[in-house]
């Protein structure tokens, strides 16, 4: 297949880049470098630099590459943020997101699967989280995707774009090539490992009495190349609507500190904060739907092996991408 990939030179959709392309596919990245990195772009990929905010050169893009799918990942992704400044959410997640919608249905491409998140669930209350569950996102991050899925879901049933949308629960891990590479950095592993490096002098808990066993809070990491797997799937079928992907497995914000100074041997000091608002306690992903529907079969199921290959990629790019 010939696939675009909007936001390609990010985290998940560098790896997924890769994953295509390995499989024998041919990939356009189509990505504003915002907070992409242009060395995360595989070789044997064709770049467009170009932003979704520029309705005439995502037409022009799709125009000339006459992709078959589309996958969309270009989106601010730091919760925090977004709500402080909730209007750079919507204007990027959801209007420049509008202008790939238009271009693809101008462009006749079948089939577009979209980066969604387990942050649309807001506080679940059912545990593990199946599709079925309210969406109450409790952050303007989750709302924005809430309300593309949303978008999604009108554009199948008037022009006939089919769409998968994927919730991802943590991502996590490296491909040989591409790693997590974020600026600044708020996500648990990352930051942890750059405890490891000598570069922070500690980890923060954020929140220790949490109703979980060690009080800390729950999340499913599931690796990036289990994730970009399911992105294959989605494109490959004829399924629509939207799926979980995690692993079905929660480690507390405690084990994943143990896990990373097992992998790395290092000294990981930590101390507890106040919980950060907006955390759920307990986050863990019943992903049976997209095992029964799309096929997908997760490989990595263990915390050490995730940790492990994002160590391993670290160790190879200690200044992530920069030079
Ligand atoms: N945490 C710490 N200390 C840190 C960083 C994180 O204790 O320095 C804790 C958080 O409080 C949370 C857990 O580690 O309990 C995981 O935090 P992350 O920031 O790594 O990930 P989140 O679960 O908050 O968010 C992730 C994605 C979001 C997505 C969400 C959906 O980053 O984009 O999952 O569940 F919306």
């Amino acid at each position: 297949m010939k696939i675009l990939v909007a936001g390609g030179a990010g985290y998940i959709g560098s790896c997924c880049t890769e994953y295509l392309l390995d499989h024998g596919h041919e990939v356009v990245v189509f990505d504003a470098l915002l907070n992409g990195h242009r060395a995360a772009v595989d070789e044997r990929a064709t770049f467009v630099h170009g932003n979704l905010q520029d309705a005439a050169a995502i037409d022009a893009a799709l125009a000339a590459a006459r992709p078959e799918g589309v996958i969309h990942f270009a989106a601010f992704i730091e919760v925090g943020e977004s709500m402080t400044d909730p209007g750079k959410y919507f204007r990027n997640n959801v209007s420049c997101g509008l202008n790939l919608l238009e271009a693809a249905v101008r462009q006749g491409v079948r089939k577009i699967v979209f980066s969604s998140t387990a942050a649309v669930y807001g506080m679940p209350q059912t545990i593990p989280i199946p599709e079925s569950e309210p969406t109450l996102p409790v952050n303007a991050y989750g709302e924005s995707k809430l309300i593309f899925e949303r978008i999604l879901g009108w554009y199948e049933r008037i022009h006939g774009l089919r769409y998968t949308a994927l919730r991802y629960f943590n991502a996590a891990g490296a491909t040989v090539r591409c790693g997590e590479d974020h600026n600044p950095e708020s996500h648990l592993i990352p930051i942890v490992m750059q405890v490891a490096e000598g570069r922070r002098p500690q980890v923060t808990i954020y929140g220790h009495d949490y109703p979980t066993p060690d009080g800390t809070c729950i999340r499913d990491y599931i690796h990036v190349l289990d994730l970009a797997q399911a992105h294959l799937l989605a494109l490959e079928s004829d399924a629509v609507g939207c799926f979980n992907l995690g692993s079905g497995s929660g480690h507390s914000v405690r084990a994943v500190i143990d896990t990373v100074r097992a992998v790395t041997g290092r000294d990981l000091p930590v101390v507890e904060a106040a919980r950060r608002a907006g955390d759920p306690p307990r986050l863990i992903s019943d992903s049976s739907a997209a095992r029964r529907v799309l096929g997908w079969a997760p490989r990595f199921d263990d915390l050490h092996a995730i940790v492990d290959s994002a160590w391993q990629w670290r160790q190879k790019h200690p200044h992530g991408y920069a030079r």
